[in-house]
């Protein structure tokens, strides 16, 4: 027997209502927001993740599904924003719409050791907002996950936001950090240690507790930001404030991916355990120019929706479809139900029949299982007199009906 891999899902049906509502709530907020949908492929060339996310970042070391096909390498998207950017500047949105507002909603792949929060097949509900470069976008940005996440009743998360700066401000960082590391490397893990070597900034991203220890003792502070990138991030905060969100500054949040600069954010939850990152983003103002496209900025942010299931409690009522279930009794009955039912549906009833060749007892404990609002039982007599018996499924009346009169019927 075959069984789905680890660290994948099924949506079964009954789970997938919940995954419609808040899917349906994100399209909503998205488009209070003048946010459009973008639908890029889940299957890019695998350099356009080296390229964005860094040679060294933990998801192109470790993470990506590479698919090899001849001399071609590719990869199962990862994340959206990269493929949100190359469609930007492959389909020239640049040139025709300019400044753009694009969200998704869809599946991203890690090969990531499963547990708890942490899958191999995920999905976010992501957003994009490319071509600006307005400290009042981040805040709008991020006021759009404040409002998505109440959208989906999630409380007590908090929502961490930083400012990387500029590439210079990284490199004062990158080297603050080095000097403030020095000594401390035997309290480090091994991957730390690699990346003392090739990413110092990462190192502020490890989970190991070890690590954790040293790095929450680092003081840290914005000393290393130019006077722009300190007055963009104060614009930031001022847009917060004003708009009443709660937030704290995190001089230790870094974010694992190269494509970062100045404001970055991250929202975790208590109920999540290690893997308490609900969602995060920032801006990356060089990632288009650095794939070939237009010199503008860009900021955006993205939201597991697994994880947001583990802590929202928006409630789902599986709506009453008012089912009609159809009986036949008899070969004729069950030639002429055929267009009955294909009748129906043309007149936008909901309907359905029994294929399983069950008795009438046992069609009528199904019609009773599925929550049919009407019964339909078509027999000999039923034919000669071109009736139905039909019956309420909620008062237990039952009646004849003629046929012509059957939709008016249901529709009462
Ligand atoms: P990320 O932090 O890699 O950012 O992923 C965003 C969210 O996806 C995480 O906070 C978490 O909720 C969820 N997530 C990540 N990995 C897994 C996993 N293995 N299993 C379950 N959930 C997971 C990005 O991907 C950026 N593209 C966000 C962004 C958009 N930045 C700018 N624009």
């Amino acid at each position: 027997m075959f069984k789905r891999i680890a660290g994948t899902k099924d949506v079964l049906p009954e789970e997938v209502v919940r995954w419609q509502k808040i899917e349906a709530i994100a399209r909503n907020i998205f488009s209070l927001y003048n946010y459009q949908e973008i639908r890029p492929p889940l299957i890019e060339e695998a350099l356009l993740f080296n390229r964005s996310l860094g040679q060294t970042s933990e998801i192109v070391q470790k993470q990506m599904f590479l698919i090899k096909r001849e001399k071609e390498v590719y990869s199962l998207r990862p994340e959206g924003t990269a493929s949100v950017v190359r469609a930007y500047i492959e389909n020239n949105l640049d040139k025709t719409s300019g400044f753009m507002k694009l969200y998704y909603i869809g599946p991203m792949f890690r090969a990531e050791r499963p547990q708890k929060g942490r899958l191999r097949q995920f999905h976010h509900i992501g957003c994009e907002a490319i071509g600006s470069s307005d400290a009042d976008l981040d805040a709008e940005i991020i006021s759009l996950a404040d409002n998505l996440l109440k959208g989906f009743s999630v409380d007590s998360y908090k929502i961490k936001i930083n400012s990387l700066g500029c590439p210079e401000d990284k490199k004062a960082l990158t080297q603050n950090l080095q000097k403030s590391l020095t000594g401390k490397l035997a309290r480090l893990c091994a991957d730390c240690h690699t990346r003392f070597k090739n990413n110092p900034l990462r190192i502020l991203d490890c989970k190991n507790e070890k690590c954790l220890e040293v790095i929450r003792k680092l003081e840290i502070k914005d000393a290393y930001l130019c006077p722009e990138c300190k007055a963009h991030f104060n614009k930031v905060k001022e847009g917060l404030d004003s708009l009443k969100i709660n937030y704290e500054i995190t001089p230790h949040l870094v974010r694992g991916l190269d494509y970062y600069n100045r404001t970055v954010f991250e929202v975790s939850h208590p109920d999540l355990g290690a893997q308490d990152a609900l969602g995060a983003g920032g801006r990356y103002d060089s990632l288009a120019k650095q794939l070939g496209g237009p010199d503008v900025g860009a900021v955006g942010f993205a939201l597991g929706i697994e994880r947001l299931f583990l802590v929202s409690s928006v409630k789902c009522q599986v709506s009453s479809k008012n089912l009609v279930y159809i009986i036949s009794l008899g070969e004729e009955a069950r030639r002429q139900n055929l267009k009955l039912l294909d009748n129906l549906r043309k007149n936008g009833i909901t309907s359905d029949t029994d294929y399983e060749g069950k008795s009438l007892k046992g069609a009528m404990r199904k019609a009773n299982d599925l929550g049919a609002r009407y019964v339909l039982i078509i027999g000999e007599d039923e034919l000669k007199k071109n009736v139905v018996t039909l019956k309420d499924m909620v008062s237990g009346e039952q009646k004849e009906a003629k046929s012509e009169d059957l939709i008016k019927e249901l529709r009462c």
